[in-house]
């Protein structure tokens, strides 16, 4: 494999010294971008762009075209591997993620099977190879999976949901059910990252966008627990490096510490958690992710540059930090201010790592 060329994100995450606090996006090839929606429209569904990793290797590179950005992360979805348990995916268009075939019963808990990544995701592993090949080492290729909890709430809800009816039902009625279904999610998450950097992911990271849904005691033990054995099963070196590990989630501020204990390397913070306050929980024991209010980037380049300065200020000095939104950039922001936010972070960052 050819040698990476700018390694700072894989050194911030496991918190060595850098030059500057490497930047990344979520959702950063996406909707706002003109040029993801051409592609898209050639694609087809969103869906089809998934399984087509020429396509899915052309969109990963897009924010890199525009922005100097640290890191590329593999267009893909968290739904994908329920779609691999035969759930049935399909988005609806303007409506989000739907299921055809909802999990709500035993039997439905008991028929699911933990998929071969390299069989029934091997769209998704090839788009992996196809897009490190064609990063040729410019930045570290990011891959990602779901929680077991986050990918559970789809699973049982059968889409997006308001106040998690079911899954919410099934665990208070039967715990022992969720904790089926959740125990084979997270075989299925564990086999899917080491999958993905098999072929050549240089570092992963754990989307647990609903955990923040849920009360402290129900958190540690249906979210948290499954990060905890996904992270314990997770390749750890490939190529000679670490492969580091971030887990987010979203609303999730008062559990740093609780999370930093899972032996994972960073964490991603959202922004109604401050970096000072998030960095006295875990101390130095993990790197820190985020977390400028992506709606910031409604507003004007010199009030980005004012918020992204606040931010930096907020997590301080010495190693630790890769900057990045709370969570995933909007569909109507202007990209211009996206790569405004980008140039000041490069800027504004090397005074806190003399
Ligand atoms: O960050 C990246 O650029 C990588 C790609 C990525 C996507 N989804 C592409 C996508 C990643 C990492 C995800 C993760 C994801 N998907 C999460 C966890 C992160 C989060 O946002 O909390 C969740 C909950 C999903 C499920 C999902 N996928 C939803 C709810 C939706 C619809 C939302 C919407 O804005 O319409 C998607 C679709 C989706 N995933 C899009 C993209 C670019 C938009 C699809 C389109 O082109 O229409």
């Amino acid at each position: 494999m050819t040698p990476l060329i700018n390694d700072t994100f894989l050194r911030a995450v496991l918190r060595e010294p850098v030059d500057y606090t490497p930047v990344w996006m979520m959702r950063q090839a996406g909707r706002y971008l003109p040029e993801y929606r051409a592609t898209r429209a050639k694609a087809g569904s969103f869906m089809d762009l998934c399984k087509n990793p020429e396509l899915a290797c052309e969109v990963t590179l897009q924010p890199l075209e525009r922005f100097p950005l640290d890191a590329a992360i593999l267009f893909s979805d968290i739904l994908t591997v329920p779609d691999a348990m035969g759930l049935g995916l399909y988005f609806a268009e303007g409506e989000g993620p739907h299921f055809e075939r909802p999990v709500r019963t035993q039997a439905d808990v008991e028929r699911i099977a933990v998929p071969d990544p390299e069989l029934e995701l091997g769209y998704v592993m090839e788009a992996v190879a196809v897009i490190r090949n064609a990063l040729a080492g410019r930045v570290p290729l990011i891959g990602f999976s779901g929680s077991p909890w986050t990918l559970a709430t789809y699973m049982v809800e059968g889409g997006g949901a308001k106040n998690f009816s079911h899954v919410k039902g099934m665990m208070f009625d039967r715990p022992d059910l969720l904790h089926a279904l959740l125990a084979k999610t997270a075989d299925a998450v564990t086999a899917y990252l080491n999958a993905q950097i098999a072929r050549g992911a240089q570092a992963t990271m754990i989307f647990d966008t609903w955990g923040g849904a849920l009360a402290p005691a129900n958190y540690r033990e249906f979210s948290l627990a499954y990060m905890q054995r996904v992270v314990a099963g997770l390749t750890r070196e490939a190529e000679g490096r670490t492969v580091p590990v971030i887990l987010f989630t979203k609303n999730g501020g008062q559990w740093l510490h609780h999370m930093a204990d899972t032996g994972c390397d960073g964490l991603g913070v959202d922004w109604t958690t401050d970096l000072a306050d998030a960095r006295r929980l875990v101390g130095d024991r993990v790197s820190l992710q985020g977390n400028l209010d992506p709606c910031a980037l409604y507003a004007s380049p010199e009030r980005i540059r004012e918020e992204v300065a606040r931010v930096l200020a907020s997590y301080g000095k010495g190693p630790g930090h890769v900057f990045n939104l709370g969570h995933g950039i909007t569909p109507d922001v202007n990209p211009e201010h996206a790569g405004a936010m980008v140039a000041a972070v490069h800027e504004l960052s090397r005074p806190y790592h003399v």
